[in-house]
């Protein structure tokens, strides 16, 4: 049976998630389209509404895919959640890690599946690299760096109010545009226990939020980690990130597998695919698929709360330090 999906948000990811539904149309079909501005929710080409309840209360809804502003997740979710909806939250989790426990709680209940977005764990350079390590082809990971050295004019944080205020972005290079590749660091690297960072606003003015951040991490394995990530490096450059370990390395710039060199492949560079920007909502649809065989097969999707929830607990703890001039342990 195809999944009915109601999207709440409909701005530049909504689109996205829109299109991931219709790429799958024998699995999943959009009902409804939720956005207090009525433009946006017309134009995802479905039923629509401004009301969020009107939408949670339709019996034939199976699943909501939560598009908002990231300080609105978790409420929306946990409400999702509270009237049988399956639910897909798109990245952060929220902005403050007791949304965490919030949103397990209401899943628990409620017995349903929710994953969190995080796309680029499905681009085939990172599947091949988790598992390389996975495999133990790398040997014993020694550590990891995660850069994104992007540009955001003045005019991205100025096109919605929400944009580089902490209590609706929950942050900023690090919050918003990072956490994709920190996301990737802490998958491959396991559990982070310790992380010290300093953070900065440098180049944009009227937002609340830092626009460069670095931080060390130190996880459970011994491994360390480094993050770097600004909204201010003109023109824009990469994301990148780095796995080392005792046996071989692997390097992914902008989603294409780069490096990749271990006892049975010397350093060989290759591109994968997922370098075109444009190939951003094929990642999606993968995600999609991974939610819609959880639901199928009740088991765990790949990203799941706890997942979602432990990246984002990095993010928060970095702001912690960078408060407390201090390291903070998770
Ligand atoms: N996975 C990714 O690569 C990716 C990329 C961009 C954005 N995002 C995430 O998606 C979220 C939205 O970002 P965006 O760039 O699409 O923002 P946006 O401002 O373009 O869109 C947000 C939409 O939500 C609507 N909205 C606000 N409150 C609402 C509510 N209570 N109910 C229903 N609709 C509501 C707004 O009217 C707006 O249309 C953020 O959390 C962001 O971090 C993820």
């Amino acid at each position: 049976m195809s999944m009915r999906f109601a999207i709440i948000g409909c701005g530049v990811i909504g689109v996205q998630h829109a299109a991931a539904i219709a790429a799958l149309p024998d699995r999943a079909t959009l009902v409804l389209a939720v956005d207090p501005v009525v433009e946006r929710a017309r134009a995802l080409g479905a039923e629509w509404t401004t009301s969020v309840e009107e939408a949670l209360a339709r019996p034939d809804i199976d699943a909501v895919a939560v598009c908002t502003p990231s300080g609105t997740h978790a409420d929306l979710a946990v409400a999702a959640l509270e009237a049988g909806k399956h639910v897909v939250i798109e990245k952060p989790l929220d902005v403050n890690v007791s949304a965490v426990a919030r949103v397990a709680a209401a899943q628990k209940r409620a017995g349903r599946t929710v994953t969190v977005i995080s796309q680029h764990r499905f681009d085939p350079s990172s599947q091949a690299v988790y598992r390389a390590i996975q495999d133990g082809r790398f040997g014993r990971i020694t550590s990891g760096v995660a850069s994104v050295a992007w540009w955001r004019g003045q005019d991205y944080y100025d096109s919605g109010a929400w944009r580089g205020t902490w209590e609706l972005d929950g942050g900023g290079a690090l919050m918003n545009q990072s956490i994709h590749t920190i996301d990737l660091l802490v998958w491959m690297l396991g559990e982070p226990v310790e992380v010290f960072a300093w953070s900065a606003c440098l180049a944009h003015t009227g937002i609340e939020v830092e626009d460069t951040a670095v931080a060390n991490v130190r996880f459970a394995s011994g491994a360390l980690g480094v993050i770097h990530g600004t909204t201010a490096a003109y023109p824009g450059l990469s994301a990148r990130l780095q796995v080392h370990g005792s046996l071989g390395s692997a390097v992914i710039d902008n989603d294409a597998l780069t490096y990749f060199g271990d006892a049975e492949v010397a350093g060989r560079s290759s591109v994968g695919a997922g370098s075109d920007p444009a190939a951003l909502s094929d990642v999606h649809i993968e995600q999609y698929r991974d939610f819609l065989g959880a639901v199928e097969e009740g088991r765990e999707p790949l990203v799941t709360v706890g997942e979602g929830g432990r990246t984002l607990g990095v993010v928060c703890a970095i702001y912690e330090s960078v408060r407390s001039g201090r390291p903070v342990l998770l």
